[in-house]
């Protein structure tokens, strides 16, 4: 039976990569374990299970040169009769072994040409198609040995091509955004960018930092032990957001990519209450993107099981999240946590600082005070496993 409560609606903005449920599940200890699934096959099917938009490496739909027009003309085909769109497209600047050094970091100026050449080339199907994003993950940009990578000159092409791409998009008037996708290794020893902060940190660098934002994943922070919530909630607080890739990741160890919910679920609960913006207005309102890998073990049966399953774990969270955050005890527990009090100004207008210097404070008051915050935890656990 079909439980509409948690049936994915077009306004909930689901979108999948077609590299998730296409898959095939070739690793480094074996070969695929999946038929090979037709783009487009899996694009009325991802229609029909509640998906609202699809994102694709140009690889994964157009694999073939000689078939490039016709598969084009059967994808956009597919988009008209399922109403689906092209949110986002991204570059595979990783799978080539002539990557295998780096794509627009390579120490080889040949090959950053040639990455150059595909990305841009990438950029306009992107606009023909309508997306709105445009996703560059370096997955081979970085190194395994000390020494074989001036990390500085990296960043300065890495630079470079944004800039480039950046002139381009506004050359030609279109409406793109891009979004970097941090990752801290994995193919790569250890991969440039490797964190939401360090790519926050590239974009001010740029010539239209308007233009560049980021593409979290859970997964990639939680591999370096980090906390998403609070990595997505630094990047909303600099209007960077602009994308984002859910999934699940079981602490730090090699890419999961984990149908979303699984793993870390406390981290996912957290997750989507700061994407629904943790009870302020800073909230984010783009596509809800899967980036997940149906476990190499399932057939295809749990492909779509797994898919099915991202949406449904996200509705259910989200559930589960605005109860949280409309209980009047987790607003008393707010209260005495105080929360709120950390809006307030630390220095108030007009205040000078002589009035922090001068203020007497009762210290052994501060030191004991409660600061209840197992209480509010304890009522966001109770929530998130259905106690409440
Ligand atoms: C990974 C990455 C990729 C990127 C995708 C976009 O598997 O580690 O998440 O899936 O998101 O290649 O370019
Ligand atoms: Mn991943
Ligand atoms: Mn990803």
């Amino acid at each position: 039976m079909t439980d509409l409560r948690y049936a994915p609606r077009p306004e909930d903005k689901f979108s999948f990569g077609l590299w998730t449920v296409g898959w095939q599940g070739v690793d480094v200890f074996g070969p695929a374990s999946r038929a090979l699934l037709d783009p487009v096959e899996a694009t009325y099917r991802l229609a029909e299970l509640g998906a609202a938009a699809v994102t694709f490496h140009d690889d994964d739909l157009l694999p073939d040169e000689d078939e490039r027009e016709a598969t084009l003309a059967r994808f956009r085909k597919a988009l008209d009769e399922t109403g689906l769109v092209v949110e986002m497209v991204t570059t595979n600047t990783f799978s080539d072994p002539l990557f295998k050094e780096g794509a627009i970091t390579a120490n080889n100026r040949e090959v950053r040409r040639y990455a150059l050449a595909k990305v841009l080339r990438n950029i306009d199907l992107a606009a023909s198609l309508g997306a709105e994003t445009f996703v560059m993950w370096g997955g081979r940009e970085g190194a395994e040995h000390g020494g074989s990578k001036n990390v500085g000159a990296a960043l300065d092409r890495y630079r470079d091509a944004l800039n480039i791409v950046c002139g381009y998009v506004k050359d030609q008037g279109y409406a793109l955004r891009f979004a970097l996708e941090p990752k801290p290794n994995e193919p790569r020893g250890d991969i440039l960018l490797p964190t939401i902060g360090h790519a926050l940190a590239l974009i001010d660098e740029l010539d239209h930092p308007e233009l560049v934002g980021l593409n979290p994943e859970v997964g990639h922070e939680e591999m370096a032990g980090l906390n998403f919530a609070h990595g997505i909630s630094q990047a909303l607080w600099h209007g960077k957001l602009f994308h984002i890739d859910l999934n699940g990741q079981h602490g730090p160890r090699f890419d999961q990519d984990l149908r979303f919910g699984a793993g870390n679920l406390r981290g996912a609960f957290w997750t989507v209450d700061a994407m629904l913006g943790a009870g302020t207005d800073r909230r984010y309102d783009g596509y809800v993107h899967f980036d997940y890998k149906p476990p190499r073990a399932e057939a295809v049966d749990g492909v779509w099981e797994s898919a099915r399953a991202c949406m449904r774990n996200y509705l259910i969270l989200r559930e589960r999240v605005r109860a949280f955050r409309a209980d009047p005890e987790v607003a008393a527990a707010l209260e005495a946590a105080g929360v709120g009090e950390l809006d307030v100004p630390t220095v108030a207008p007009g205040e000078s600082l002589d009035d922090v210097r001068g203020a007497s404070y009762d210290l052994e008051a501060l030191r004991g005070r409660s600061v209840a915050m197992e209480a509010l935890d304890q009522l966001a656990m109770e929530h998130l496993l259905g106690a409440r």
